[in-house]
């Protein structure tokens, strides 16, 4: 009865079952929290006043998301240096739907887009959804991460129809190199193909100085995905939007061709949108707290492995992840169900995020900071035992 698409193996890996049997018996020092609404974070108060305005009983769509939020989007854009007029954005309900309405755009039923391994967890689902082929490209790790150049050259088919970048990369933290950037488009070029930069971490490098983004590279046809989830630690709003760049002509077919996939679903409500100027704005407040937070965090992680000599937190130069190296004498699924068993620490095993090998443990930085403390006291006590 259903679409071969969606016989996704129901179940769930060992990890996961460990983990509901763990808490099922007891409270846990989670250090995986991402959730920003989780993290105790302080909102502040009148945040929600522009949802609850008369304007929001009124309704008159526009494919492209109401102006004025747009309006608010570039000026995002404007503030950290770069043009993105509001003629070339395209607001959605999430960066997942973005990642839709490009691949829809972009590919056929069986083409292929390439995507960085380790990443985002979510690319197999929100490729396959779409009938569309994700292919792994290799970045691999030397004094910081690189992106495989070779490899990913190799890795373009006939069928290729976009390389997926994300800048910071989630959960290595590496921002894209200019040099590969300019690699990048010139095989983008090259070969026909869409870039479609990930920077819902943009804003949070580890050391405050702003990278740049890609949301107005001329090169090549480059669609910026990025929104309020991490920009301005709001997920629950469901706000996210494209800003389309590259050369003119290709941007005004993308654009024309992007507004009647937007003009299909209209899946932007108004409220949100009249709200979007405020929301956005209040974003510096957000980024300070959590910015504090991934620092004291990293501090107390690097106090606590100073004694780990086996282990290594690898570098990162943005965005919310620690990734820990260890030695690989058990697969990671191992290593996290036992930190689970013996010491009720929450980590992710890598093979989550899809790394090439084992030996890697993936923590978040923006985990409530006594739970921080103390779970990284005792992995590191944990570790110590396990890798003397
Ligand atoms: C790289 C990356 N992109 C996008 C998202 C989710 O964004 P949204 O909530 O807008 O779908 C996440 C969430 O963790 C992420 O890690």
């Amino acid at each position: 009865m259903f679409a071969r698409r969606t016989a996704w193996q129901s179940e769930t890996n060992r990890f996961t079952q460990a983990l509901e049997a763990r808490r099922a018996r007891g409270a846990l020092l989670d250090l995986t929290e991402s959730n920003p609404t989780r993290c105790e974070f302080d909102y502040p108060s009148g945040l929600l006043d522009g949802l609850n305005v008369p304007a929001a009983l009124d309704y008159t769509p526009q494919a492209q998301g109401m102006l004025s939020a747009r309006e608010a989007v570039s000026a995002y854009y404007a503030e950290r240096g770069d043009t993105v007029p509001p003629e070339r954005l395209l607001l959605t309900t999430s960066t997942s739907e973005a990642y839709t309405w490009a691949f829809r755009l972009l590919c056929d039923p069986g083409d292929e887009v390439l995507a960085p391994a380790p990443s985002y967890p979510l690319f197999e689902y929100l490729a396959s959804i779409q009938d569309v082929t994700p292919v792994r490209y290799p970045l691999f790790y030397d004094h910081g991460w690189h992106v495989d150049m070779h490899a990913l050259e190799q890795a373009i088919t006939e069928r290729t129809r976009a390389i997926l970048v994300v800048n910071p990369n989630n959960p290595t933290g590496s921002y894209l190199q200019s040099a590969e950037l300019e690699a990048m488009n010139r095989l983008c070029v090259a070969r026909s193909l869409g870039l479609v930069a990930d920077e819902v971490f943009l804003d949070f490098p580890a050391d405050s100085k702003p990278r740049p983004s890609l949301a107005s590279n001329p090169a090549a046809l480059t669609f910026t995905l990025s929104g309020l989830s991490k920009i301005a630690e709001l997920p629950q709003m469901k706000v996210a939007w494209i800003a389309v760049s590259g050369p003119d002509g290709e941007v005004r077919h993308a654009l024309g061709r992007l507004d009647v996939i937007a003009d299909t679903y209209l899946s932007m409500n108004t409220p949100m949108q009249l709200a979007m100027p405020a929301l956005l704005g209040s974003r510096s407040g957000f980024q300070n707290q959590l910015r504090d937070r991934v620092q004291a965090n990293s501090k107390a992680l690097d106090v606590a492995l100073a004694s780990v000599r086996s282990v290594e937190r690898l570098k990162a130069e943005g965005g919310w992840y620690a990734v820990l190296r260890v030695p690989q004498t058990a697969s990671d699924e191992e290593l996290a169900i036992a930190l689970l068993e013996a010491q009720r620490i929450v980590a992710h095993p890598g093979h989550f995020y899809d790394f090439g090998a084992e030996g890697y443990l993936v923590l978040s930085l923006i985990t409530p900071s006594a739970t921080f403390r103390e779970g990284a006291s005792r992995l590191a006590a944990f570790l110590r035992q396990r890798f003397r």
